[in-house]
């Protein structure tokens, strides 16, 4: 049995001037999860967003924060992300020496841990971290920027990542569009992340979100 596809948009690509607007239109459109990304311009060159968004979007949905942090010492910062309202919260391998304390740092915090990895990483480095996380985020492309081209390259570690665990959730995010969601279904993603996509592409959120859901063969 496979794991029912979920949305998520990334609102790095969100008018900020609107933005309680635009994900409430991400929510009326029927996606499954808002995704955050926090950039401390060391990790990756620019900086995005912190705990203070997080809350803010807290106040304008129901839908479960998904905080995806591209930053150095995550550990720092749990505590905040939690308490401001992140539901999961995504640290990247290359950032954590110490996997298994972070994540069990995230779950003490009340949040589901999940583990990035960026395109030139491995998939056996989360081999012994699967029984701990909920998902695992496969990066497809380089952590950053929004609006980049996926890299075609990742989908044989999506595959991978899914043989080694039926259960856990992968997630996919970078360039995911009508093109390449039904690549990445097919090798085993079951949560697709689109900034580009969702809030700057089509004639609206809501088309978008349905013409991802359907590209990803469920609808
Ligand atoms: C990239 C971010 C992504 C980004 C995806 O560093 O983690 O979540 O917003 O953007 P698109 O869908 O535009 O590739
Ligand atoms: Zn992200």
């Amino acid at each position: 049995m496979s794991l029912p596809i979920r949305i998520a948009p990334s609102i790095l690509a969100a008018d900020f001037t609107r933005l309680g607007e635009q994900i409430a239109a991400a929510e009326a459109a029927g996606s499954d999860q808002i995704h955050i990304d926090v950039m401390d311009g060391r990790f990756v060159p620019t900086i995005s967003m912190g705990p203070l968004i997080v809350k803010a979007a807290r106040r304008v949905t129901q839908l479960p924060l998904d905080v995806h942090l591209m930053i150095v010492e995550p550990e720092r910062h749990i505590a905040a992300f939690a308490e401001a309202g992140a539901d999961s919260i995504t640290v990247h391998i290359e950032t954590c020496p110490h996997l298994h304390r972070i994540v069990q740092q995230i779950r003490e915090a009340g949040a589901k841990p999940a583990v990035a990895l960026n395109p030139h990483t491995p998939a056996v480095l989360v081999k012994e971290i699967l029984p701990f996380v909920d998902m695992i985020l496969v990066m497809t492309v380089n952590p950053g920027y929004g609006g980049q081209t996926f890299i075609p390259e990742t989908l044989a570690k999506i595959r991978e990542l899914r043989a080694m665990s039926t259960t856990v959730d992968i997630q996919v995010d970078g360039g995911i569009d009508t093109q390449t969601a039904p690549q990445v279904v097919a090798h085993g993603a079951n949560v697709l992340v689109a900034g580009t996509l969702i809030f700057r592409t089509a004639e609206s959120i809501h088309a978008a979100v349905h013409a991802l859901r359907q590209a990803a063969g469920e609808e």
